[in-house]
């Protein structure tokens, strides 16, 4: 067993998630729900990442959520921060050896859809990768050529649209594109993705979806909206806006999240 695998199966001290969720911006109060709570550094698991994204935090969290034993990723790698688009593998495969089998990912975008305004919460049914990158670049196996037709998972969509419904909130649907960042897009790529078939975009989600595929384990991933795409209003875009407004959404989703928990997520 990897020491990362062996620290934390051992913090852990007997928690069984089958479920793990990367908490991104706006999700962090999520934290503060959890019950019978563990908090371990990722400086103290061998391979986790050290971010230092202002907005995310680097430890693993877990416990209780609304009864539901879940083990969490507060804070990520992103591609943008050393153009590794596999940064976020040894923690995943930690996960994994661990024993989850589920992965729900959430993230900040911003949307292509004026009447998804910042505050939204929008379920990602599919993703674009037009980065010309991939996490599995120079994986040697033919596990590498692994198949996305259903990368977000339909029954985990299902139970997470079931739990919306059950706490009124809106949840709209669509399509991921992933930049690389950490500019942020021009409006003319705003209108390249449109015409592509986006429905938002954003700097994360899509290399840990597609790892999580390659390592066997089901994925789904919510965005919190936190602005209209680059030239979709007169404003310029910043990561401080970014920050102010994903708590907005990230309520609405957490909301929906301790739901799916609480009815018991989905066999
Ligand atoms: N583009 C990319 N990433 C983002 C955005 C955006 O407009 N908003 C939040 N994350």
């Amino acid at each position: 067993m990897k020491e990362a695998e062996a620290r934390l199966v051992e913090a852990l001290n007997g928690i069984a998630a089958d479920t793990a969720l990367v908490l991104g911006s706006g999700l962090g109060g999520l934290v503060d729900e959890v019950e019978n709570l563990v908090r371990v550094s990722y400086a103290d698991l061998p391979g986790f990442p050290q971010s230092g994204v202002t907005g995310h935090a680097g430890e693993v969290v877990a416990g209780h959520l609304a009864g539901a034993p879940v083990v969490m990723l507060s804070g990520r790698a992103h591609y943008y921060e050393h153009g590794n688009a596999a940064a976020m593998r040894p923690a995943l495969e930690v996960l994994s050896g661990i024993g989850i089998k589920k992965l729900i990912l959430t993230n900040a975008a911003g949307s292509l859809e004026p009447d998804m305004g910042p505050g939204s919460v929008m379920l990602i049914e599919d993703h674009i990768n037009f980065s010309g990158t991939n996490p599995l670049f120079g994986e040697p196996s033919d596990k590498r050529f692994v198949g996305l037709t259903e990368a977000y998972d339909p029954g985990i969509r299902a139970a997470l649209q079931k739990s919306a419904m059950e706490t009124d909130t809106e949840l709209f649907k669509g399509v991921y594109m992933w930049f690389s960042g950490p500019s942020f897009e021009t409006p003319a790529e705003i209108r390249m993705a449109r015409v592509m078939g986006a429905t938002a975009v954003g700097m994360s989600t899509v290399p840990e979806v597609i790892l999580a595929r390659f390592l066997g384990m089901r994925a789904a991933a919510c965005s919190v909206i936190t602005n209209l795409a680059a030239g979709m209003t007169g404003s310029e875009l910043s990561h401080q806006e970014t920050k102010d407004m994903a708590p907005l959404g990230g309520k609405r989703l957490a909301a929906i999240l301790k739901e799916y928990f609480r009815a018991g997520g989905n066999a």
